[in-house]
């Protein structure tokens, strides 16, 4: 949040002036909530809408078990030590609803006035009938009643910890909460402090390739539904005779993606907010298994059901009040998580990161969400990460900056040092982004170089470098790898920020002759959304190219040719 009402305001007008008529398709519309939060798509690029102009959210998701009152001082401290201006916090089905049809608002409300006072916007996360893949967040009246609400089953009849998804008794119970939950919301948050819910969290079973049940059985005997048939442009049959090898698969993400939609239709008629699901990935890399066996890591490495890259088709065409599935990346390595941002980066699909790892080397992967047009990061169990303690000297042997503060120096840096960063003028970076402007790079251990292409110039990353001199990359630096953003704001101009990076520019045709020479490199930051020149960086600070340490920088360049 951290904006003022006046900014506010311009910031509507700005963006009313900006997107009236251009065609943008507004995903989350009401006519009669038209500030609500909204994914809103442009020229095939998305962005979240907040107070009616682009916003970033740069988040961090509390642990499981932090929404109590005793919980939550630390989880506003985490998020100010982090520079986060959101934060991603449960929901527990079993405390909202503990007894059929009674509703409990107390921590709900707790949560958005707590919120409020340290400034920051919220996304809910709705543990309901799944959590990783499991029933253990619904209530005791369903826990206890099984034979009302079902349990999925495994293929020798046994129960799984899991509300089978076949169902109608289980989908009404949860469309009853769900419901319930965001229609407080729509009376309760006339300030829009919740941007976006969760639906369920990394919904799917375990240990099993699909529910068995008699009921779920008698629906994968009969015929494909028509409409998936017509998504997938698959002919007529039943689901063994359609997808061959995959039915288990494909079935079960139906049947999952089915129920969520339910559920998510019956929160959105209530209060129209943008609704997401995640996701609990399976190995990107790893060649698709011939046959099913559940100790492969296949299709996800720890459910089935959920939207794996293998089913977001189905889960697209099934499921289209959710407007956003997002992957929970946990991958630390570069290929990896490169390649699922590229999966989950569709022209039906906005790219959002609502889990990663809470280990400084994930913080570089920041860059590259955004660089790929994302919506929002955000490390996981921010409550716990200040606690790690981390050298107060910095890292690659540089101050600081945001270790200012005994408590600063709890934490992450990398994490804390990108956020401010990119805090400072995240309305600047969401809306350059909606409008293509912003490539993002984050360093891969394997390779020193990255190019990025901006028309007439070529961006060369480099990592590993010493801040100053042409010498060879010395890999025996310590500290978290670094990552680069750049915007290309006119064809000869571009702001740029980085962490343990070096960014230079180069004339892209390869057949000139001339040379790039820097007009100008200014130091400054964006205030208020006006861009504040601190000084002209020149001589050893440009001799070699920008070089970024752990210090935030943000620098305007301008570029010309001899
Ligand atoms: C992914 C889940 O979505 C989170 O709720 C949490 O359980 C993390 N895994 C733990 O690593």
């Amino acid at each position: 949040m951290r904006f003022t009402f006046t900014c506010r305001i311009l910031v509507g007008c700005f963006a009313f002036i900006a997107f009236a008529n251009s065609g943008v398709t507004l995903l989350s519309e009401n006519s009669q909530t038209a500030d609500l939060p909204k994914i809103v798509k442009s020229n095939g690029r998305y962005a979240l809408f907040v107070d009616g102009a682009p916003y970033l959210m740069l988040s961090g998701q509390a642990h499981n078990s932090s929404d109590w009152p005793a919980m939550l001082p630390g989880v506003w401290k985490a998020g100010e030590l982090l520079n986060a201006n959101t934060i991603e916090i449960p929901i527990y089905w079993e405390q909202f609803e503990p007894q059929q049809g009674k509703f409990d608002y107390s921590t709900l409300d707790l949560v958005l006035k707590q919120a409020r006072e340290h400034n920051f916007h919220l996304v809910l996360l709705w543990f309901g009938t799944w959590k990783n893949g499991n029933m253990n967040y619904t209530p005791q009246w369903i826990k206890t009643n099984p034979g009302r609400y079902p349990r999925a089953e495994d293929a020798n009849g046994l129960p799984l910890d899991s509300l089978s998804a076949v169902s109608d008794s289980n989908v009404k119970a949860d469309c009853a909460a769900f419901s319930t939950l965001m229609s407080h919301l729509k009376a309760e948050d006339p300030e829009h402090t919740v941007l976006m819910v969760q639906v369920e969290n990394e919904a799917g079973i375990y240990r099993s390739s699909r529910d068995f049940s008699p009921q779920a059985q008698n629906l994968f005997n009969a015929q494909v539904p028509d409409t998936l048939l017509a998504a997938l442009h698959k002919h007529p049959g039943t689901w063994q005779e359609v997808f061959g090898a995959e039915a288990d698969e494909n079935f079960e993400a139906w049947c999952v993606a089915h129920y969520i939609e339910q559920v998510a239709r019956a929160g959105k008629a209530k209060y129209p907010l943008p609704l997401y699901v995640n996701a609990a990935l399976r190995d990107p890399l790893r060649p698709k298994p011939s046959a099913y066996s559940l100790d492969v890591g296949y299709p996800s490495v720890f459910e089935y059901g959920g939207p794996t890259d293998t089913v977001l088709n189905i889960w697209k065409s099934t499921a289209p009040s959710i407007d956003v599935i997002a992957p929970d990346i946990y991958f630390g390595d570069y290929s990896r998580y490169n390649l699922v941002l590229e999966l989950y980066t569709r022209p039906d699909n906005p790219l959002f990161v609502p889990e990663t790892g809470d280990d400084p080397a994930f913080a570089r992967y920041l860059f590259t969400t955004v660089g790929h047009g994302g919506i929002g990061f955000a490390p996981f169990g921010i409550d716990s990460i200040t606690n790690r303690n981390i050298s107060a000297t910095g890292i690659r042997g540089v101050p600081n900056k945001v270790a200012s503060t005994a408590d600063a120096m709890l934490v992450p840096d990398a994490l804390a040092t990108n956020y401010a960063l990119f805090a400072s003028m995240d309305r600047e970076i969401a809306l350059w982004n909606f409008e293509g402007k912003i490539q993002g790079s984050a360093e891969d251990l394997h390779s020193d170089t990255q190019t990025m292409a901006f028309g007439k110039w070529e961006a060369i990353v480099r990592y590993g470098l010493a801040a100053y001199g042409d010498g060879p990359p010395h890999q025996a630096q310590s500290g978290p790898p670094g990552g680069a953003l750049i915007a290309q704001l006119s064809p000869d101009s571009f702001l740029v920020i980085g962490f343990h990076v070096r960014v230079d520019f180069k004339i892209a045709d390869p057949s000139s002759t001339k040379q790039r020479q820097f007009l100008t490199v200014e130091e400054g930051s964006y205030k208020a959304g006006k861009w504040t020149p601190l000084r002209l960086l020149n001589g050893d600070e440009t001799d070699f190219g920008l070089n970024f340490s752990s210090v935030p920088e943000i620098l305007k360049v301008t570029m010309a040719t001899y």
